[in-house]
């Protein structure tokens, strides 16, 4: 047996114990003729102690233990003299008896502790010791936790997992596919599923009325800190069943890893909002509502004063930031600089700060009447020490968006952006459509397969733009953390969709007739939803990236540096596929 006991488990009720214990040697101090080990393994540190007085041989063993050695001690349990209380165990030490080194290690390129001296890049070439600190293997828990619990929330409610494949045919949903050659099938590939959707709906056709999986999705889009190209769904369809059925379903499974996971009980049904508004008050689909600075229009109150920015505008907003009036010339200098960043594209940035009596005093007060910059005040609602911050473009939209990056920098700076806070949110109402100016063509804003909303369908034929769905989205602090729609169950309208989305009925047909055909023997009517696991326990355990919560992660290249993938092949490899790689200059 290699160990009775874990590293973790060991109190002062142990006291007196003989006990084995295995682990990695993470650090060693000699005092005088005592030698100290911190033994770690999964479950904590223990403190061995090796006492020169009364083994020398032993002691002059433990002194030639390296960091990350693997190693077997017996011993006694002993109370400990100095205690540690930062960790569980500092109460009590272990008096070894025996030593035997199960392992040597070379010196790790980093150091294994919380607080580690290893850079992003070192740590992904050697994942598997960076997997040995706390802080990674936590979340991987946290991540094993929440899995458990979701199966237990869907069984209970009678939802049977089932998988589906990998090595299927595209499934769009708006990212590029990963593909894979078919050798047995010369110059045909395979597409990695983007999700599993067209598969969960030919389940609802099968009579699996509750189907869920936890599933991996791939995605060949630009990687940012909340996407992976490879990354996992807690993917979910139900058949017979309207959006608040669905709704109902999935806040309850959110209250519940909430309750299980954070101890947070969230009483309240969670707010909604259209995704109209979710536009125009926060220029965004995924509002973070932990704090208010809704954006206030301004077109009414500022146009029309000689104003030429504001006069020649289609948008003018601001936000209001509560006791900011105190921002140094220098701080709005920067903040004018973050809008100005080619990434947001604003042209400037005007503000205004509300004087201890009330007057308002703006960067552009030669155009403005004190009457009217009081009217522009009590749009706001604005105190006395608040601070106005307004920009104004030519896109209404786009507009929205810069102003959505300043109102999110200004949450930031001034804190609002607890990560022990949770505001949880419906985005409902999406439009069916969006403009596409790559494709010059409408596209399906969540995918095809998505229901517009019964009283929008006459409008098909004559504004298709303005088509509402029946989509949802659930967006916990400003993160989308899932979304899902009713489906079509009907092949004619399906059909529309794919005509009015610009697929020729042959492409339709080549691309989709597996699912056509499928609604012409009883599809009933299905609607389901995808939370994205990696984000929800990125949430949960208050990471910036969900990197950290996945075992081995790309890259911002989408590379694994560790496995060294993507790389060439061999050429056996690429004649047997009959693949011919033509790497067009500078590839
Ligand atoms: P959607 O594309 O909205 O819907 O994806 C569902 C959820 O998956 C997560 N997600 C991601 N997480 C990490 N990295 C990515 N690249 C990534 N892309 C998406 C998000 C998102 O909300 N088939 C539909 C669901 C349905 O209609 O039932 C779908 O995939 O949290």
């Amino acid at each position: 047996m290699f160990r009775t006991h874990t590293c973790g488990e060991l109190r002062i009720s142990d006291v007196n114990k003989q006990v084995t214990l295995s682990g990695w040697v993470q650090r060693s101090r000699k005092m005088g003729g005592m030698t100290f080990i911190d033994l770690r393994d999964r479950y904590g540190i223990t403190q061995l102690v090796f006492n020169e007085e009364i083994n020398a041989e032993l002691c002059e063993r433990a002194n030639k233990l390296g960091r990350e050695f693997v190693i077997q001690v017996t011993g006694t349990v002993n109370e400990r003299f100095s205690k540690n209380v930062n960790i569980p165990t500092g109460d009590i030490e272990i008096i070894v008896s025996e030593l035997n080194v199960l392992n040597t290690a070379m010196t790790p390129p980093f150091t294994i502790e919380d607080n580690t001296d290893g850079g992003d890049d070192i740590r992904m070439k050697y994942r598997y010791l960076d997997l040995r600190r706390n802080a990674v293997r936590s979340n991987l828990e946290l991540r094993h936790r929440m899995t458990i619990e979701v199966r237990k929330y869907l069984d209970s409610l009678g939802f049977i997992e089932v998988e589906t494949p990998v090595l299927i045919g595209s499934t769009p949903e708006g990212a590029r596919d990963f593909v894979v050659p078919s050798r047995m099938n010369p110059g045909q590939f395979y597409a990695l599923p983007q999700s599993p959707q067209t598969l969960k709906q030919l389940l609802m056709v099968s009579g699996f009325d509750r189907y869920f999986q936890i599933a991996k999705c791939f995605r060949d889009e630009d990687l940012r800190a909340d996407r992976q190209p490879e990354f996992t769904q807690i993917d979910c369809e139900m058949s017979f069943v309207e959006q608040e059925d669905i709704i109902t379903t999935f806040e309850g499974m959110a209250k519940h890893l909430f309750k299980t996971l954070r101890g947070v009980e969230l009483a309240e049904p969670f707010q909604r909002m259209s995704w109209a508004d979710a536009m125009k008050y926060y220029g965004s689909d995924k509002p973070d509502l932990r704090f208010g600075m809704k954006f206030v229009e301004l077109m009414d109150i500022m146009k029309g004063h000689g104003f030429s920015v504001f006069d020649n505008a289609a948008y003018v907003g601001g936000i209001c930031a509560e006791g900011a009036a105190t921002y140094t010339r220098k701080q709005l200098d920067a903040l004018t600089e973050f809008v100005k960043k080619p990434q947001i594209g604003a042209k400037g940035m005007v503000y205004a700060r509300v004087e201890a009596d009330g007057t308002v005093k703006s960067s552009v007060d030669k155009f403005y009447t004190q009457e009217v910059l009081q009217q522009m005040k009590e749009a706001f609602g604005a105190k006395p020490g608040d601070l106005i911050l307004i920009l104004s473009g030519d896109d209404v939209m786009k507009t929205r968006k810069q102003l959505c990056e300043l109102r999110l920098e200004m949450g930031a700076q001034l804190g609002l952006r607890d990560k022990n806070k949770f505001v949880c949110l419906w985005v409902i109402d999406f439009p069916m459509f969006e403009w596409s100016e790559e494709e010059g063509r409408l596209m399906a804003m969540h995918h095809p397969f998505t229901h517009p909303k019964q009283e929008d369908i006459p409008m098909l034929d004559t504004d298709p733009a303005a088509v509402r769905a029946d989509a949802y989205d659930m967006v916990i602090n400003g993160v989308e953390v899932g979304g899902g729609s009713i489906r079509i169950h009907d092949a004619k309208l399906q059909a529309k969709m794919f005509e009015i989305l610009g697929f020729t009925p042959e492409k339709a047909e080549a691309q989709f007739g597996f699912l056509m055909n499928a609604f012409k023997y009883g599809a009933p009517p299905h609607g389901g939803l995808a939370y994205g696991l990696d984000r929800w326990v990125s949430l949960f355990a208050g990471l910036d990236s969900i990197r950290d919560c996945i075992a081995f992660p790309k890259n911002n290249s989408g590379r694994d540096v560790m496995l060294d993938a993507p790389s060439a092949i061999d050429q056996t490899q690429l004649d047997e596929l009959n693949l011919i790689v033509d790497l067009k200059e500078g590839e």
